[in-house]
């Protein structure tokens, strides 16, 4: 970063500060520095250099002389990583690190479950701990802005509000249990495509109102430790020099009193870095090194800086004790207690879309059940590129129905269809040609061989969906069709038996068209860790009521959705005009933080969010879009009726607390969960905002026939909007209508209040 430019950003910026702390949040890490400053004392400059760089691929130094111990990274967010080489990608082949694969950020997301995220970061902890590790390289929430994004499906939603409870809770779990976690990754990280280049181009109210949320909610409300800085720019700098990003907002705003640390080979400057906030650089020390160790000797890093980058790294350090190399690694790091977490959370994840009376599945008389789709024998704990976990087990969905059902039905399976493999590597064209024939003679004996299944069986599962070399890390997918011809298959299945129940676990988005039609249900399954397996089937027999919701939105097309809808995104067909008038209609204080020798222009690196806040929901109901499932819709095997919706006032001044109730009946025959959603309608706004927006929401078991009056809270200040004039949080006082219902598309009852 050149210092000009760090000089106007931080003139436009100041009066950005005033807003901080808008809740006060102060950091229980400041506890320590009482004590560190004596350590701090005691260092020699290389001593303290030495903390601020990677030591071995997943661990950074301590100071042996003082007793302080390195810091030692999990990576995650879905399960403990097996034991990696110092200096390499490569395993240590190890036995006893075989973890608990938990389902990815889509299927927690899915329970709409903060407790079940607590358990989850409670579960990732143990065994993060049994294996002697500080701090968990997760969770992972960045906002699932495209369908198609490479990590939707370790990402948790399309939704600020919901990704913010869920962070929140990931957290507490996790810290309460002794870990740290690293919120990752910050910022606008939300696609894969040239996620290493690409700069965000965004206005300052979509970045507040959409994509921080999370982070500041995890910050704020859980005193979360770590951060992993993204890839990416955002409006021309690097995210891990970003001085807005890092210091001004994380810390001065939102008082954050942890350590951030690059993404792995995402640090690009010396000076840049240590003076906005990175702490370490990982997993080299190109820039954190020796070049920082010149850099303070050539006078252009004062001693000062480098005390505060190593005062925040000790910070975490103290509030984490380490663990004696003699006692990690003692025992196998998944165990009953953390797979039974594993189960609760995939059991609450299912999503139920569609069931014309075919679920649960009728077990009279020991029928035939033809189980067809490679996916039903898919192991989804790794594969493709990025986060994997050397899983203990997976329990795949054959395996569960055969542990739930092998005795009261014939199960019998056929693969359909060859799964996706690795798309990484490279092929001469005659290899291509070869493996294209191969592939013919393979797809027509495998439909035959389904088709054949099919003519026997009383019902079908298909178990398709994608799998983990299709949705990985560093690639986005290029569409959102199922992969490997499932949909012709399915067509064909369909003519010689209609009596078909689809089950998708895919971490993301799918194009449902041809698969919604020719079921008679249709569940989401996601990559549903070491026990998916078990849940699936509990759920398709009716030992439990699926009571998963969609955390995104599935459009009818991809070409629906928005980044898609306007252009921005695959980037690189922008008209270069579209550029220059964001530019030119952008608040000053956006513009000036976009460098001014990159002013932006139509190129593959530059990502415009021009679609601003409205992104999942938000778009398609603003704009009017049908979509194919709404976001949070899933149906369950009763029915509840929603009554009596009622709020404690009519009138709400800008401090006060909306409290809604609502009563809500089991009106069918099987215990479910019900989850209530509330979302906000501005009936006379002075700015604009989305058609409506989620602000409460409450999971709630109950058995048939029982009835709860449920008490649902909005306080007026989460209704406010960023003012890009003055750059702080403002009121829009105005009349707004509440909207309880089942989904974004079904909204069962409606209020207005009057904000003043
Ligand atoms: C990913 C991070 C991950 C790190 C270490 C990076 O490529 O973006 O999420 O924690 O690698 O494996």
């Amino acid at each position: 970063m050149r210092i000009a430019n760090i000089l106007v950003i931080a003139a436009v910026l100041v009066p950005l500060l005033g807003s901080a702390a808008d809740k006060g949040h102060k950091s229980t890490l400041l506890q320590y520095d009482k004590q560190i400053d004596g350590i701090i004392s005691q260092m020699t400059l290389d001593e303290k250099v030495n903390m601020l760089h990677a030591k071995f691929m997943f661990v950074s130094d301590g100071i042996e002389r003082l007793g302080i111990a390195d810091i030692k990274y999990a990576d995650g967010p879905f399960g403990i990583r097996e034991e990696m080489q110092p200096k390499g990608w490569a395993g240590l082949g190890w036995e006893t690190d075989k973890a608990t694969f938990f389902p990815t950020g889509s299927a927690l997301a899915a329970t709409w479950s903060p407790e079940m995220a607590y358990k989850y970061g409670t579960g990732m902890a143990r065994e993060a701990r049994l294996r002697g590790k500080d701090m968990i390289l997760g969770p992972a929430i960045n906002i699932q802005r495209i369908p198609t994004g490479g990590r939707t499906y370790e990402y948790l939603s399309e939704d600020p509000f919901l990704s913010s409870r869920l962070a929140v809770g990931y957290t507490k779990g996790v810290q309460d249990n002794g870990a740290a976690v690293c919120l990752k990754h910050y910022a606008l990280n939300n696609q894969e495509n040239n996620r290493g280049t690409v700069n965000v181009i965004i206005g300052e109210r979509a970045m507040r109102e959409i994509y921080l949320p999370p982070f500041r909610a995890a910050v704020e409300e859980a005193d979360a430790y770590g951060v992993m800085s993204a890839y990416n720019k955002v409006n021309g700098f690097w995210c891990a020099e970003n001085d807005l990003l890092l210091h001004k907002i994380l810390r001065q705003e939102w008082g954050f009193g942890g350590m951030v640390i690059s993404d792995w080979g995402g640090t690009h400057s010396t000076v840049g870095s240590i003076k906005s906030g990175l702490n370490v650089e990982m997993p080299d020390q190109k820039y954190l090194g020796q070049a920082l160790i010149d850099s303070v000797k050539a006078g252009k890093v004062s001693e000062e800086i480098i005390n505060q980058r190593v005062r925040e790294i000790l910070r975490v350090r103290l509030a984490i004790k380490p663990i004696p190399a003699e006692k990690a690694n003692k025992e196998m790091t998944s165990q009953p207690a953390q797979q039974k977490i594993a189960y609760e959370v995939a059991s609450k994840s299912i999503v139920l879309l569609k069931n014309e009376g075919v679920l649960p599945l009728k077990l009279e008389n020991k029928p035939v059940i033809a189980v067809i789709g490679a996916n039903a024998t898919q192991i989804m704990a790794s594969g493709g590129l990025g986060a994997g976990v050397k899983t203990l087990y997976e329990v795949t969905p054959l395996e569960g129905l055969k542990n739930r059902i092998g005795d009261k039905a014939e199960i019998i399976f056929a693969k359909g269809y060859e799964p996706v493999t690795s798309r990484w590597g490279r092929k001469t064209p005659e290899q291509l040609e070869k493996e294209k024939q191969e592939k013919e003679l393979t797809t027509q004996k495998l439909t035959n061989e389904a088709l054949e299944l099919a003519a026997k069986a009383k019902v079908i599962l298909f178990i398709g969906g994608d799998n983990r070399s299709v949705e990985t890390e560093g690639s986005d997918r290029k569409d959102i069709f199922l992969p490997s011809g499932q949909d012709e298959l399915i067509r064909k299945i369909a003519e010689v038996n209609p009596n078909i129940v689809t089950v998708l676990t895919s971490g993301a988005p799918n194009d449902l068209n041809v698969v919604n039609k020719v079921s008679k249900a249709l569940l989401i399954s996601w990559f549903n860790g070491t026990e998916g397996g078990n849940a699936l089937a509990d759920v398709l027999v009716g030992n439990i009521s699926p009571s998963g919701r969609l955390p995104f939105t599935i459009p009818v097309k991809l070409e629906d959705s928005p980044a898609y809808a306007l252009g921005n995104y695959p980037q690189g067909k922008k008209n270069a005009d579209v550029f220059a008038n964001l530019v030119s209609e952008t608040d000053p204080a956006v513009k000036s933080q976009i460098k001014k020798e990159e002013t932006p222009k139509a190129d593959p690196n530059n990502a415009l969010y021009s679609e601003e806040s409205l992104v999942g929901y938000r778009w398609f109901d603003t704009k009017k879009v049908p979509v194919m499932y709404p976001f949070g819709s899933g149906l369950t095997y009763t029915t509840f009726k929603y009554a009596n919706l009622k709020t404690d006032k009519e009138k709400y001044g800008k401090n006060d607390v909306i409290i809604l109730t609502v009563e809500l009946k089991n009106t069918g025959k099987i215990a479910a969960d019900e989850v209530a959603q509330v979302y906000v309608h501005r009936i006379n706004p002075k700015v604009e905002w989305p058609q409506k927006e989620l602000k409460a929401f409450s999971r709630v078991p109950l058995n048939p026939g029982e009835s709860k009056t449920l008490k649902l809270e909005i306080p007026v200040e989460n209704l406010r909007f960023w003012n890009e004039k003055i750059h702080k949080w403002d009121d829009d006082l105005c009349k707004i209508e509440l909207m309880v219902g089942a989904s974004a598309g079904d909204i069962k009852l409606k209020k207005e209040v009057t904000l003043k």
